[in-house]
C-alpha cells in the first residue's frame, strides 16, 4: 500500500479508565492506516508492559511515565508520524507539557462520566478500588482534572463509537493533517 504525503501530529487521548480511550484509537488506527496515514499507537496498558514496566501510579510514577512517552511521541512527530497517545494522563500541566515537546499535539478529551465507567468497569477495577483494594485509583481515590480546552471532546456515553471516530477524522481532515477521504481517488 502506498503511504500517502502529511505532516506528523500526536492525537492525545485523555480520560478516565473505561471512558474509550483505546477503543476509539484501536477504530482510527485501523482507518488512517487503510488511507495511507503513517500511525503508531502507544497505549498506557501496553506501553506500561514495556517502556514503563518499572512504575506504579503515585503521581510521580504516572508523571515519569508521561515524559517518557512524551519523548517517543516527540521523535515520530517530527518525522511525519501519527501518534494515536491513548493515558489516563490526569494532570492537565503533564499534558501541557506534551503540547510544547510535540508537532501538532491534538488533546482529545474521551469524556464519560464516573458513573458511566464504573458501570461499564471494563477490567474489573473500580469494583476492587471501591472495595478498597487497589491504591491511587484515578477518579475513586486519585485525582482526575479534565481539560479546559480540549481541541476535541467526545462524550462516549452519549454518541457511537463511529459518532466519536468521526469527530476526530473531520478534525484532523480540517487541519489538513491527512488527506480528504474521496472514495472514488481510491
Ligand atoms: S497514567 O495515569 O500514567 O496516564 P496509564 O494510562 O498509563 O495511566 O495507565 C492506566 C491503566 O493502568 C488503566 O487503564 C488500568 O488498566 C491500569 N491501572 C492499574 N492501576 C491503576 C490505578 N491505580 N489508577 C489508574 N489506572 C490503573
Amino acid at each position: 500500500m502506498q503511504y500517502t504525503h502529511h505532516p506528523g501530529f500526536v492525537l492525545w487521548f485523555t480520560g478516565l479508565s473505561g471512558a474509550g480511550k483505546t477503543t476509539i484509537s484501536q477504530a482510527l488506527e485501523a482507518i488512517l492506516r487503510e488511507r495511507g496515514v503513517r500511525v503508531e499507537r502507544l497505549d498506557g496498558d501496553t506501553v506500561r508492559q514495556h517502556l514503563t514496566k518499572d512504575l506504579g501510579f503515585s503521581k510521580a510514577d504516572r508523571d515519569t511515565n508521561i515524559e517518557r512517552v512524551t519523548f517517543v511521541a516527540k521523535l515520530l512527530s517530527r518525522n511525519n508520524v501519527g501518534v494515536l497517545a491513548a493515558f489516563i494522563s490526569p494532570y492537565r500541566y503533564m499534558r501541557d507539557r506534551v503540547r510544547t515537546e510535540t508537532t501538532n499535539f491534538i488533546e482529545v478529551y474521551v469524556d464519560a462520566p464516573l458513573e458511566t465507567c464504573i458501570r461499564r468497569d471494563v477490567k474489573g477495577m473500580y469494583a476492587q478500588a471501591l472495595a478498597g483494594k487497589i491504591e491511587n485509583f484515578t477518579g475513586i481515590n486519585d485525582p482526575y482534572e479534565p481539560p479546559e480546552k480540549p481541541d476535541i471532546h467526545l462524550r462516549t456515553d452519549r454518541e457511537t463509537l463511529e459518532e466519536s471516530v468521526a469527530k476526530v477524522l473531520e478534525y484532523l481532515e480540517q487541519r489538513a493533517l491527512i488527506p480528504v477521504d474521496e472514495p472514488s481517488a481510491r
